[in-house]
C-alpha cells in the first residue's frame, strides 16, 4: 500500500473496510480495503471471485466522472489486500437524516443530487442495486452552499447472481432490503433503472413520508407526494416512472397550482388549463404566447411558467414555429432574470432543454445563455454541466456566432459566469467553441 497512515475506522461491511487515512502531506482521504467478514470463511476459489468483484467495483466506480458519484482517486488492485482511495466525505445521508429529517429544508436538493448521479449511471446502463442513505455521502458543509451528495458503494453492481446465492447460503444476507426493490431481492439479474427508482422512492419517503412503510411494498399514503411515491415503488417495475428524469419532473410539479395568489386575473384560466389534462389547441398556445409577452415580469407569468411541465412544452413545440419560439424566448428570459429554489434548478434546466430542440438560432442562443447564467448564479453544477455539453467545438457555427454576440453584449457577467463554471465543474474555456473563446478575450 502507498504511504497512508490509518486515522480511524469509518465503516465496515460484508467485504469492505473503510478507513480515514492521511497521506505524507497530511491530507485526509477515505480508503476502502477488501476484507472478508470474520464469520465467513470462503473457499479459495470463492475468495478469488470476491476479490475480482472488488476490483470490478473499483474499476466501474473510477470510470464514472460525475459530481454526484463518489470518485476513486487511486486504486491499488494488484496488492494484497486490494484497496482504493476516495475523497473523504463529511457525512452520509443516513447520518444527516438522523440529525434532521429535513436536512435544514434542503432535502429536495439531496434528492436532486441523487437523481443527477443516477441519471449519469443509467445513461451508461449501470444500475446501482444498493441505493440507500448509507451509500449516499455528503461532501462539504450543508450550511454554506458548497455541500452536495454523491452516490457511492458500487459493491453490488459487480456482484453476480451466483455469488449472491452463495453468500446467502452461508447466512450473509443483503442488509439493505429496506430500500431494495422487490424484484431484485430474489434475482439480481432483474436489476434495471426501475429498481433504482424504487430505492429512490424509498429515500424520498424518508423525507416526505407521512406514515411508516413496509419494505419491498408499494408506498400508499396521502399527502402531496402520494402519487410520486406510488409511481416510484409500484410492485411491477414496468408501472414505475420510466426514468429518473421523470421523477425529477414530477417533483417539480408538486404544489404547482395550489397556493397561487388569489388575484390572478387573466392567468387563472390559463393556469387551470395548464394544470388539467386537456390537450392544448393552437388557439390556446397563441393566447399563451400573447399573455406572457404582455405580462412579462409579473407574478402571473411566474406562476404560468412554473406550471409549464415538460409534457406541456413538448405539446407547444408541435405548434407552429412562430408561436413556439415566442414562448421559448420568454421562457429563457424568465429563467435568466429570476432566482429559484436551489432544488428546482435541475428540473427547470431540463425543461429549458426541451425548448433548445426548436430549430431556431435565436431560441437556442437564448436558452444556452439562460442555462449558463442560471447554473452559475445558483451554483448548480448539473446545469453548468448541461450548458458545457452544448458549447464545445461541435456547436454549429451559426449558433456559435450568435451566442458570441450575446457573450460580448453582456461580457462582464458572462466572464464571471464562465470563470465560475471553470471553477465548479473543472472544465476550461479552451474547450469552448473557438468563436465563444474569442468573444471572451
Ligand atoms: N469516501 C468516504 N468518506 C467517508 N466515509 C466513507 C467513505 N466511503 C465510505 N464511508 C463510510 O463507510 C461506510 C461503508 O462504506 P461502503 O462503501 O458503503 O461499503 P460497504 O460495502 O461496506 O457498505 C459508508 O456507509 C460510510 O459511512
Ligand atoms: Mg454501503
Amino acid at each position: 500500500m502507498a504511504n497512508f497512515t490509518i486515522i480511524s475506522e469509518l465503516g465496515r461491511g460484508g467485504f469492505g473496510l473503510v478507513h480515514q487515512v492521511r497521506d505524507a502531506s497530511g491530507a485526509m482521504f477515505a480508503r476502502k480495503t477488501f476484507q472478508i467478514n470474520q464469520n465467513f470463511t470462503p473457499t479459495p476459489d470463492f475468495l478469488q471471485q470476491l476479490k475480482k468483484r472488488f476490483e470490478r467495483e473499483a474499476r466501474l466506480q473510477s470510470g464514472v466522472m460525475h459530481k454526484n458519484i463518489v470518485p476513486i482517486l487511486e486504486k491499488y488492485l494488484d496488492v494484497d489486500p486490494p484497496n482504493f482511495i476516495m475523497p473523504l466525505a463529511s457525512s452520509s445521508l443516513d447520518r444527516d437524516i438522523q440529525v434532521d429529517r429535513y436536512l435544514g429544508g434542503n432535502y429536495l436538493g439531496a434528492i436532486s443530487d441523487i437523481i443527477a448521479g443516477l441519471e449519469e449511471l443509467h445513461s451508461m446502463k449501470i444500475y446501482h442495486r444498493d441505493l440507500k442513505p448509507a451509500n449516499v455521502l455528503r461532501f462539504g458543509l450543508p450550511q454554506d452552499g458548497s455541500g452536495f451528495y454523491a452516490i457511492s458503494d458500487f459493491g453490488l453492481i459487480a456482484l453476480k447472481q451466483t455469488q449472491v446465492s452463495q453468500l446467502t447460503t452461508v447466512g450473509m444476507r443483503m442488509s439493505s432490503d429496506f430500500y431494495t426493490a422487490p424484484e431484485i431481492t430474489q434475482d439480481f439479474s432483474l436489476a434495471s433503472h426501475a429498481s433504482d427508482i424504487y430505492s429512490l422512492g424509498c429515500i424520498l419517503h424518508d423525507f416526505v413520508g407521512t406514515e411508516s412503510r413496509v419494505p419491498c411494498s408499494e408506498i400508499r399514503e396521502p399527502g402531496p407526494y402520494s402519487a410520486i411515491l406510488l409511481s416510484c415503488t409500484r410492485k411491477d417495475p414496468l408501472r414505475r416512472f420510466k426514468s429518473v428524469s421523470e421523477v425529477r419532473e414530477a417533483i417539480l410539479g408538486v404544489g404547482v397550482g395550489v397556493n397561487l395568489p388569489a388575484a390572478l386575473g387573466g392567468a387563472a384560466g390559463i393556469l387551470t388549463l395548464l394544470n388539467s389534462s386537456t390537450p392544448l389547441t393552437s388557439g390556446d398556445a397563441l393566447h399563451l404566447a400573447d399573455y406572457i409577452e404582455d405580462n412579462q415580469g409579473t407574478q402571473d407569468v411566474y406562476a404560468i411558467f412554473k406550471s409549464l411541465s415538460q409534457n406541456r412544452i413538448d405539446e407547444i413545440l408541435l405548434f407552429s414555429l412562430p408561436i413556439s419560439r415566442r414562448i421559448a424566448i420568454s421562457y429563457a428570459d424568465w429563467i435568466r432574470k429570476n432566482s429559484f429554489i436551489f432544488a428546482e434548478c435541475d428540473g427547470l434546466a431540463f425543461r429549458l432543454q426541451e425548448f433548445l430542440k426548436l430549430p431556431d438560432i435565436e431560441v437556442q442562443s437564448e436558452c444556452l445563455l439562460a442555462l449558463l447564467l442560471m447554473g452559475t448564479s445558483h451554483n448548480r453544477w448539473y446545469v453548468e454541466r448541461m450548458f458545457f455539453s452544448y458549447v464545445g467545438s461541435q456547436l454549429h457555427n451559426d449558433l456559435a456566432r450568435r451566442l458570441a454576440v450575446e457573450f460580448r453584449a453582456d461580457k462582464e457577467r458572462v466572464l464571471y459566469a464562465i470563470a465560475h463554471m471553470e471553477n465548479s465543474i473543472s472544465v476550461t474555456r479552451h474547450n469552448l467553441h473557438q468563436m465563444l473563446r474569442d468573444a471572451l478575450l
